[in-house]
């Protein structure tokens, strides 16, 4: 397994970084292709581990899916089998938006229960309630949900659907059911996430009726199936890709950087935290700099759903708030169990005390590199920006985990001045 190696930045950072498509909005958008006949082209994908096993799911589905990064082109094939194994699905919980799609298309599907990253218990019953709202009859069988559409095998029907919180995974799966369903669907509380309005673009460039993605109320008037056609587009650029090297270059006093091609105001809360904190950050038409030649000041945040300040960078403005003057609190209110980057930045001497799901740092004027364990996805991001600052080596394992949702971070950073390489074989 490779492990990521990083010394202290000799120097501020400087340069240019550019933002690759992002994975959340793209792994909706190829699960979409299952509604859709013809072939689709999809631009500005990221080249990531979630991707490829994405494409290794379709392929498994019975899709042509050729990977010709930033690329892909998805050609219809013939579903012998509507069904998602979990050695597919284990690797990325993301693979249960197959199950609407599948299930609108063909009134059946398979789908073993998802993996993921270990945050915590992260159930699918808002999938599921809303699935059977529109008429599905769901069984849960050795590991697999199997579903199967009105009258064993029919069409599902539009449907009024409550969720309980926003999910956005849940949201999307929805939206694509509902897409080929009979019938209008109105979907209440969704999540508002700028990947889920993605979604509803591309759905409706294929030929859906989906209106109001984005807003936490979207309508879909269904089509008949075999009405969805092919479609091309490029996936907008990952914001919480620019949101991590907008934290990586605030972490390293004196840099300058511009993060190119990246959206500002899908980060509207990160850029209103950062600046509070004493970061400087301008917009330069679709690139963002941010500057940082003052100390950090503490200050408080708490995740929340889109528009609120987004449970994926949170691991990484901890890290900043490591290294700033006072105490501050970050409280994590979408995941249970979003804090297991704690233990590891407390071995490279961050002052952190757990309280339930708060935070409680102090900041301290130095953290040492260490040996550390990725444990999940944001996680290795957040120790990787620890180990840009660290005094010393910091070696992070596991690096698997990053390779899911950062395209050639390594590779990146270097760009901008880090000193960071990859070594080959360390578990
Ligand atoms: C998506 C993102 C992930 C991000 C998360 C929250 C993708 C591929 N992944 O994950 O990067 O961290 O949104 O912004 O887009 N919940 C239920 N029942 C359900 C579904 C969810 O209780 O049926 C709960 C979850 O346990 C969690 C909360 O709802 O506490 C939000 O989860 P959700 O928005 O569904 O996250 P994902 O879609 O899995």
């Amino acid at each position: 397994m490779d492990a990521i190696l990083i010394r202290q930045a000799p120097a501020p950072l400087r340069g240019t970084v550019h933002i690759s498509g992002a994975k959340n909005a793209a792994l909706p958008v190829l699960c979409a292709t299952l509604l859709t006949d013809g072939a689709s082209r999809l631009r500005n994908v990221p080249k990531l581990r979630d991707i490829d096993t994405t494409a290794a799911l379709l392929r498994f589905l019975g899709r042509d899916v050729v990977v010709d990064a930033p690329e892909i082109r998805v050609a219809e094939g013939t579903c012998a089998r509507p069904e998602a194994p979990y050695e597919l699905v284990k690797q990325m919980r993301a693979s249960v938006m197959v199950l609407g799609p599948l299930l609108a298309r063909y009134g059946r599907a398979k789908v073993s229960l998802p993996g993921g990253c270990a945050i915590g218990a992260r159930p699918i019953d808002q999938h599921l309630k809303g699935l059977e709202a529109m008429g599905a009859v769901i069984r849960l069988e050795r590991g697999y949900v199997v579903a199967e559409g009105p009258n064993g095998g029919g069409r599902l029907r539009g449907a009024e659907v409550l969720f309980d919180l926003p999910t956005v995974t849940g949201t999307e799966n929805l939206m694509m059911a509902a897409a080929l369903a009979k019938g209008r669907t109105t979907l209440i509380n969704c999540a508002r996430e700028p990947e889920v309005e993605e979604l509803g673009r591309v759905l409706n460039k294929a030929g859906a009726k989906v209106d109001g993605a984005g807003t936490d109320v979207i309508h879909v008037e269904g089509v008949p199936p075999g009405e969805l056609g092919p479609f091309d587009h490029a996936i907008i650029p990952d914001r919480i890709e620019a949101g991590t090297y907008m934290i990586a270059a605030a972490a390293v006093q004196g840099s300058d950087v511009l993060i190119e091609g990246a959206e500002i105001h899908d980060l509207d809360t990160v850029v209103a935290k950062m600046r509070h904190a004493g970061v400087q950050i301008e917009s330069e038409g679709r690139a963002i700099r941010v500057a940082r030649n003052g100390p950090l000041s503490a200050v408080p945040v708490t995740t929340a759903p889109h528009p609120g300040f987004p449970t994926d960078m949170q691991a990484q403005f901890l890290v900043l708030m490591c290294l700033a003057r006072g105490e501050s609190m970050i409280t994590e209110t979408v995941f249970e169990n979003r804090f297991m980057h704690v233990p590891e930045l407390q071995r490279m001497g961050a002052q952190i005390v757990l309280r339930g799901n708060t935070a409680v740092v102090d900041g301290v004027k130095a953290l040492y590199g260490a040996s550390v364990m990725a444990t999940d996805l944001r996680a290795s991001a957040s120790l990787v920006i620890a180990g840009l600052v660290a005094v010393d080596e910091t070696e992070v394992r596991r690096v698997y985990h990053i390779d899911r949702g950062y395209e050639r971070i390594e590779e990146k950073l270097r760009g901008i001045g880090a000193r960071i390489e990859r070594v080959k074989g360390r578990s």
